[in-house]
């Protein structure tokens, strides 16, 4: 299959495509029984909280973005996080990608790209991934994404980095849903990460860089 951001004639440097469908029937299912729905959470209710995130991240993290010419929030939601990066680091070109349904639905900008996909399946290649929320995935279920995670980014040497934004519980969580720092690693280690780096930047969440 050629990625529609190819067939666009874009490259990890270019734009991503706009509104293109890389989903699959298996992701809506899955997307059925995620935790954020069991809890009730809206999707204004998660925007809310990229909205507070994202604040701290460009306030007081900006140097995360020295150097990112393009960057993917990688099951965005709303893709407040997106819209808010591109308003304050306009030379970052930003693409929210989610769901298929979910890009169709959103009320669009002209600030960033929407590209609506499956992330166990692809993502679309930039120099930075944000992916806030990963804890509700099973152990397996985060190794497939962070596997595309890696696929979709250079290396370090040539300016790549995942960031994870999420919790790193100081004990082990018996559900496996909330992780330590080595339950963490063994999954970047199983995905094929070389490095990360944790910052307690964000409260009871984290800010983890991931380096292949
Ligand atoms: C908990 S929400 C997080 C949204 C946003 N990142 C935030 O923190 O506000 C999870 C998002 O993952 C998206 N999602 C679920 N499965 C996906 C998949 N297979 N590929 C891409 N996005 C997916 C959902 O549509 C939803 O927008």
């Amino acid at each position: 299959m050629i990625p529609p951001w190819r067939a666009a004639g874009s490259t990890t440097e270019g734009e991503g495509a706009n509104s293109e469908e890389l989903g699959s029937d298996s992701a809506m299912k899955r997307n059925s029984r995620l935790p954020w729905r069991a809890a009730g959470s809206t999707t204004e209710e998660l925007g809310s909280d990229s909205a507070s995130i994202t604040k701290v991240l460009i306030e007081d993290c900006g140097d995360q973005f020295v150097g990112v010419k393009t960057l993917v929030e990688v099951a965005g939601g709303t893709g407040t996080m997106a819209l808010a990066i591109a308003d304050a680091f306009p030379d970052v070109k930003c693409t929210v990608f989610d769901l298929p349904h979910m890009i169709e639905a959103l009320e669009k900008s002209d600030k960033v790209a929407y590209v609506g996909g499956d992330m166990f399946e692809l993502i679309p290649p930039a120099d930075l991934l944000i992916i806030k929320w990963v804890h509700g995935w099973s152990d397996e279920e985060c190794v497939k994404i962070l596997k595309n995670c890696k696929e979709a980014i250079p290396t370090k040497e040539k300016g790549g980095k995942a960031i994870i934004i999420d919790k790193v519980m100081d004990t082990s969580d018996t559900t496996g849903k909330e992780r330590n720092e080595a339950e963490w690693k063994t999954l970047f280690d199983a995905a094929g990460f070389k490095e990360y780096k944790i910052l307690p930047a964000l409260g009871l969440r984290s800010i983890i860089e991931i380096y292949h």
